[in-house]
This record gives C-alpha cells, sequence and structure tokens, in this order.
C-alpha cells in the first residue's frame, strides 16, 4: 500500500510570526542561479557580498588548525582571544576602551539582532527602523512580536534622520540605524550620531548601531557610536549596543562570525541568551575571524577596489540615465531612483536577469511602500562587470524607453 502523501503545511498549526516576507535578494540569487545553470551568463549587482574570499593568511592559519585542533565548542560569548583582539580593534581604531565583557562574538550579524532585541525588548515593544533600510531588522523584530515603526527617509535630507520625524515616532522602546546604511551607503556624520544617542538618551530609547559596513567608507573614517558615548558621561541611560561583523571589511559572509559590543549588563544577558540559542558561535570561523585581523594590507586592497568601483558604477549609471543615487558614501551599494522608466522596479530587475543577464535587486526589499521606484545596485564585484552591467544597462534603456 503506497503511503498518502504528508501535506505539512496543511497538517501543522504554522505561526503568524513565521509569516514574514521573503528577502528577495536571495530570490534573485536563486533566478540568476537558475539562469546560470542553463548556461547563461549573469553580472552579479544583486549580492551584497564582497566577491574576494576571507584574506589569505586567516585561510593559512585555518588550514593549520584543522588537523591539530579538536575545535569544540567555545565559551557562548566567543573566543576568548578573539573577544581580546576586537577589543583592541576599538582601541587601535577608534581609541575607544571596550572591555572584553562587553563583547559578544555571534554568528554573524544576523545572529546579534536576534540576540540583541530578545535582549533589550519584549513582545509588543516599539522599534523605530529607517526606511529604506536592511529588511532583515524589520522581519526579525516582526518574528518576535515587536512592532516596527518605519520612518521614511528621502532624496530631502539626503537619508539622513532628523529628530523631528522621531519625535513624531513616539512613543518608542528602541531605535536601529546604520552607518553607513545599506541600501544608500549613507553615513550619519559624527555630530548627527550625537544628536541621535542624546534623543535616545533623553527619551528612554535603546539604540542599536549597525556599524558591519566600517572599514569600507571613501571619506573621514566614522567614529564608533561607542566612541562617542565613551567620550561622555554614560553612567545610567537606555542601552547602546553596537553590531558588527567578519562578513564586509573582513570578506568573510560565509563564515558567519559578527560582535556585539555594548555595556556588560547587556553583554551578559546576550550571552546568557547565547548559551541556550547557539551555543556558541562556529569556532573554526572565529579563529578566522582572529587571524584576519593580521591581514590588514589584504583587506585594504579590498577597499581599494570598492573604490574604484565606485567611481565606474556611478558614471556607468549616469550615462545610463541613472543619476538620482543615495549619497553611497560607503558599503558597496548604490540605491538608484528609476521611477522614470515608469515600470516597478520588481519587473524592471525581473527583465534585467532574463533580457540582458544583469542582476540587481528591486527596492521593494529595503522599503516597502516606496521600493517600487528604487533599486538596489551592487558594486562589489570587479570593475569589468561593472562596465559591461552599465553598457548594458544603457543600451536596454535606449532600445525600450
Ligand atoms: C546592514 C546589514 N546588517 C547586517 C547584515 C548581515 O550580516 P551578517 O552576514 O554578518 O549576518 C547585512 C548583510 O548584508 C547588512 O547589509
Amino acid at each position: 500500500m503506497t503511503q498518502p502523501q504528508l501535506q505539512f503545511s496543511q497538517m501543522a498549526n504554522l505561526s503568524t510570526r513565521s509569516d514574514v516576507p521573503p528577502f528577495y535578494v536571495m530570490e534573485v540569487m536563486r533566478a540568476a542561479e537558475q539562469l546560470e545553470s542553463q548556461g547563461r551568463t549573469v553580472l552579479h549587482l544583486e549580492v551584497g557580498q564582497p566577491s574576494t574570499a576571507a584574506p589569505a593568511g586567516a585561510l593559512q592559519s585555518v588550514a593549520a588548525l584543522l588537523g591539530t585542533d579538536r575545535l569544540g565548542y567555545t565559551g557562548a560569548a566567543g573566543l576568548p582571544a578573539l573577544r581580546q583582539r576586537i577589543s583592541q580593534w576599538y582601541l587601535d581604531r577608534y581609541q575607544t576602551d571596550v572591555g572584553v565583557e562587553q563583547i559578544v562574538v555571534t554568528t554573524g550579524a544576523s545572529g546579534s539582532f536576534v540576540l540583541t532585541f530578545l535582549a533589550l525588548f519584549d513582545a509588543g515593544h516599539r522599534v523605530a527602523v529607517f526606511e529604506p533600510g536592511y529588511p532583515c531588522y524589520r522581519n526579525d523584530l516582526s518574528a518576535l512580536g515587536i512592532s516596527t515603526v518605519p520612518i521614511p527617509l528621502g532624496p530631502e535630507n539626503d537619508y539622513r534622520p532628523s529628530l523631528d520625524d522621531l519625535n513624531a515616532s513616539l512613543p518608542l522602546d528602541g531605535l536601529i540605524v546604520a552607518s553607513p546604511s545599506n541600501p544608500t551607503g549613507t553615513i550619519i556624520p559624527e555630530d548627527q550620531m550625537w544628536d541621535l544617542i542624546l534623543w535616545c538618551r533623553e527619551n528612554d530609547v535603546a539604540l542599536i548601531v549597525d556599524e558591519i559596513y566600517h572599514g569600507i567608507t571613501y571619506g573621514e573614517p566614522p567614529p564608533s557610536a561607542l566612541g562617542l558615548l565613551e567620550n561622555e558621561e554614560k553612567t545610567g541611560g537606555p542601552p547602546l549596543v553596537v553590531i558588527n561583523s567578519f562578513s564586509k571589511y573582513f570578506s568573510m559572509t560565509g563564515w558567519r562570525v559578527g560582535w556585539v559590543a555594548t555595556d556588560q549588563a547587556v553583554a551578559a544577558r546576550i550571552e546568557r541568551l547565547a548559551q541556550s540559542l547557539t551555543i556558541a558561535p562556529p569556532t573554526v570561523s572565529q579563529h578566522c575571524a582572529l587571524a584576519a585581523f593580521d591581514c590588514t594590507d589584504e583587506l585594504e586592497a579590498n577597499v581599494d577596489r570598492y573604490r574604484e568601483n565606485r567611481l565606474i558604477i556611478l558614471q556607468g549609471l549616469a550615462s545610463a540615465g541613472f543619476d538620482r543615487n543615495a549619497p553611497a558614501d560607503g558599503g558597496f551599494y548604490v540605491w538608484s531612483d528609476v521611477s522614470h522608466l515608469g515600470i516597478d522596479s520588481q519587473q524592471l530587475a525581473a527583465r534585467w536577469l532574463e533580457e540582458i543577464g544583469v542582476a540587481a535587486t528591486p527596492g521593494i526589499d529595503f522599503d516597502v511602500r516606496r521600493g517600487g521606484d528604487f533599486i538596489r545596485f551592487s558594486y562589489a564585484g570587479s570593475a569589468d562587470e561593472l562596465d559591461t552591467a552599465c553598457e548594458r544597462l544603457a543600451h536596454w534603456i535606449s532600445d525600450e524607453v
């Protein structure tokens, strides 16, 4: 007798909080992979990840460990040597004293989000996020039963938040800021970041600053939000949590290591949650991350390439008529207004992929309301790829519009 096919979705009582929207860039990547499996060539301007591997020196040091180290669990807060090295990094890079007990190593910045949200917020709390902004903030918050309060940003204020907008969104329990931002590349200057910190203190709002694109900036490097606070009196007040990762500057997306830096009390809560939720971040990846700190030349060469790519893409996009772009001060993205084409960006991205083999991310990922008018282009790939993609886009526009 044949067994009846199980219909899982009908059998299970599925939670409403798992009903989060897809991260659309992953869908574009899947469609691109499908085309590639049919022998088509795709130019990848959709992916938000370095095209380089982890630095060579770090890979060598991990290779040596594989035969000699048991690579068992580390403590939930991470390898002591790695926490120490991150602490040293704050001292060297930002002249900021962040103690080892203030640092928790996590499974990528993504792992930090869940732990931080759980440590700071209860279901029903209200947390503000900027639109356009990184979609996983709102998806994670929503899965945890926390309400997101979107605050729209636009070209009128160079995609930077104003205190008026924040005041209008009160009451709030938390605020998430990314600087540099994904997708706009906007950096919040030091004085404005300080205003945000003060505003959060005055209004008893926990502040989470995502600094994952630190190190990939093209002007004066921004200070860490933790450093700003350190220079001022910091007793009491709502938590300030800085999140960072080895995925971008350190070129280690798939290794899944990030970290949280905050005050000791919050770090201890996060560590306790991590004990149950993940036990520990991947050990081999933590060793790789530790060694990556000694690979500055290679990492800076990557940033030099992004700097050149940024000029190539801004020029190439302008030639194709895409000249209404967000600042692109840091990271490796251009957030481009495509509304003049009169085609919804999801359709546009699908057509570009199919018709000219250019993969780009529709804005809906980052801005639920106005995303149909925007495309995010990533320039993390090679200069040749960008040149060719911009040429194809320019031809497509001249043929179609
Ligand atoms: C702003 C921002 N934060 C966090 C992440 C996730 O990083 P991780 O790979 O460390 O989980 C990304 C990934 O693209 C990002 O753009």
